[in-house]
C-alpha cells in the first residue's frame, strides 16, 4: 500500500510531464524525439543531467517513457561517446531565446559541453522491471562508450577525477565558488558573460580541441559533484554491466571507480575544514568555497566513515546547512550566501531538489536515515506548497526561477524511498 501522499505527487508529476513533453521529428538528423523539457518558459530543449533526472521520476510513473527519455538523450551520441549537454531538437521554434544563452556549439544543435554525468544511474533506473533486460542491452554500449570518451578526454593528468572547461559544465553555472578564479568582482550578469568570453574566446581560437583548451589553462576544474556523481556512475555502470555478464567490463568499471574515489579522498579532502575542495588549474589549487559541491562526496558508500562523519557535522550545523528547507547551494555563513535570487544567477545560496536527492541517498548510506527523511520530507513539502519551482528559499521555502520545473520531480523518488518502494540504487537503505 503506498500513501495518499504519495499518489498525490504522482499524479502532480503525471501532469507536469505531460505539459513539458516535447514531442516530433527533427529535419536536421532525420529523428523523432520524445522527451521532458526542464521547463517551457526558459529551457524548451533537452538538457543531458535533467533528462536523467526524469528518466528517475519517470521511472515511477511510466517505465516506457523513462527509457524512451534516454534513448532521445542517446540519439545524437557522437561516434567518440561524447553526449551534449543541451541538444537543441527543435531549434527553429525557439531561435530568439537563444540569443540569450552563453553556449559553444558542437554543431548547431548541439552544445559542446558535458554535464554531471549521471547516465548510468539513469539506465538503471529505466530498466527496471519488464524488458528491462533488452533495453539495457539497447542502451549499454552508448552508455559504456559515454564513460570511456570521459577518461579518455577528461582526465588528461590520469588521477582519476575528471575536468570541466568551463563553469556551466558542472551544471552550477554560477556557483561562487568560481568568482575569485573568474575574476568576477560583482554581481552584474554582464561580469559572469565577460568571464565566459575570456573562456570561451580562446577556446574557440584553438577549435575547442580538448588538448588545446586543458593546454590555455583557463579554466581547469576538478569539481566535486561532477566527480562525485562520477565515481558513483563508474560502480553503477560496473553493476550495469556485470548484470549483462560481461565481467571484464564490470571489473574496469569497479576499478575506475576506486580510483576516482580514492583521488578524491587524497587530494580533495581538506582535513583541517573537514570539507571537500574542487581543484582548479594545472597547479590543483584549492577553491575553498564551503558549498554543496563540498558535501557531495557523501554519496559514496565507500567513503571512510570519520569523513562521512565530518561532512554530516557541516550539514547538521544551524550556521551552515541546517536551514529550515535543506539544503542550501551555499553555506549560510559563508560571505557570498544569498537566500534568495540573485537576478538570473542560480546556484548561489538557495536549496535544489536534485542536491538533496543525492545527499538524501548519502546520509541513508552512512546510516543516518534519520537525517535523510528530513531532507525527504521538506524537499516534498516544497513541492507540495510553492509547486515545481527551480530552486527555494531555504529560510522561507518561497519557490524561485523557472516555473513547473522538471528535475523538481525528484521530489517523487525521494518519497517512494522512504515508502520502501523499489528507487535506482538497490540496497540504498541498509547504510
Ligand atoms: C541551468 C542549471 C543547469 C541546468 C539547466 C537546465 O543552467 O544551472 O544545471 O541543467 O539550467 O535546467
Amino acid at each position: 500500500m503506498t500513501s495518499p501522499r504519495l499518489e498525490r505527487m504522482k499524479d502532480a508529476v503525471r501532469v507536469l510531464y505531460d505539459r513539458n513533453r516535447q514531442r516530433g521529428t527533427a529535419a536536421w538528423c532525420g529523428r523523432d524525439y520524445d522527451f521532458v523539457c526542464p521547463s517551457m518558459g526558459t529551457y524548451p530543449f533537452q538538457w543531458f543531467w535533467d533528462s536523467c533526472f526524469h528518466a528517475v521520476a519517470l521511472s515511477h510513473i511510466d517505465l516506457e517513457r523513462a527509457r524512451i527519455e534516454i534513448r532521445s538523450l542517446l540519439a545524437n551520441a557522437q561516434p567518440d561517446g561524447f553526449v551534449a549537454h543541451v541538444t537543441f531538437w527543435q531549434r527553429e521554434k525557439y531561435e530568439d531565446m537563444l540569443a540569450t544563452y552563453a553556449i559553444a556549439y558542437r554543431t548547431p544543435y548541439l552544445s559542446d559541453c558535458i554535464q554531471p554525468p549521471l547516465l548510468a544511474e539513469a539506465v538503471q533506473a529505466a530498466a527496471r522491471g519488464e524488458g528491462g533486460a533488452a533495453f539495457l542491452a539497447e542502451v549499454l554500449p552508448a552508455t559504456r562508450r559515454y564513460y570511456d570518451w570521459l577518461d579518455r578526454e577528461r582526465d588528461p593528468d590520469r588521477d582519476g577525477l575528471i575536468a570541466t572547461l568551463q563553469p556551466d559544465e558542472s551544471g552550477l553555472d554560477h556557483a561562487p565558488k568560481y568568482d575569485t578564479y573568474l575574476g568576477i568582482a560583482g554581481l552584474a550578469h554582464e561580469e559572469f558573460t565577460a568571464a565566459w568570453e575570456r573562456v570561451a574566446g580562446p577556446y574557440a581560437e584553438v577549435g575547442r580541441d580538448p588538448d588545446r583548451m586543458f593546454g590555455l589553462d583557463l579554466f581547469v576544474v576538478e569539481d566535486m559533484l561532477v566527480n562525485s556523481i562520477y565515481a558513483e556512475n563508474e560502480r553503477v555502470l560496473g553493476e550495469l554491466l556485470a548484470s549483462t555478464g560481461d565481467t571484464a567490463g564490470a571489473d574496469e568499471m569497479r576499478r575506475r571507480a576506486r580510483r576516482t574515489t580514492t583521488a578524491l579522498v587524497d587530494k580533495c579532502y581538506d582535513r583541517d575544514a573537514g570539507l571537500f575542495f574542487d581543484l582548479a588549474g594545472a597547479d590543483e589549487e584549492m577553491l575553498r568555497t564551503n558549498s554543496i559541491s563540498s558535501l557531495m562526496p557523501l554519496l559514496l558508500p565507500d567513503l571512510p566513515e570519520p569523513i562521512a562523519a565530518s561532512l554530516i557535522d557541516h550539514l547538521e550545523d544551524p550556521r551552515e546547512y541546517s536551514a529550515p528547507f535543506p539544503v542550501p547551494s551555499v553555506a549560510m555563513n559563508a560571505p557570498s550566501f544569498s537566500a534568495g535570487p540573485v537576478g538570473k544567477l542560480v546556484w548561489r545560496g538557495p536549496s535544489w531538489i536534485n542536491t538533496n536527492w543525492y545527499l538524501s541517498r548519502g546520509l541513508r548510506r552512512h546510516g543516518r536515515s534519520d537525517l535523510a527523511a528530513v531532507i525527504e520530507d521538506r524537499s516534498a513539502r516544497l513541492v507540495e506548497e510553492h509547486g515545481f519551482r527551480e530552486y527555494y528559499n531555504p529560510l522561507t521555502g518561497e519557490g524561485a526561477g523557472a516555473h513547473d520545473f522538471s528535475w523538481t520531480a525528484l521530489a517523487l523518488d525521494m518519497l517512494a524511498r522512504r515508502e520502501g518502494l523499489p528507487s535506482p540504487g538497490k540496497g540504498e537503505g541498509q547504510g
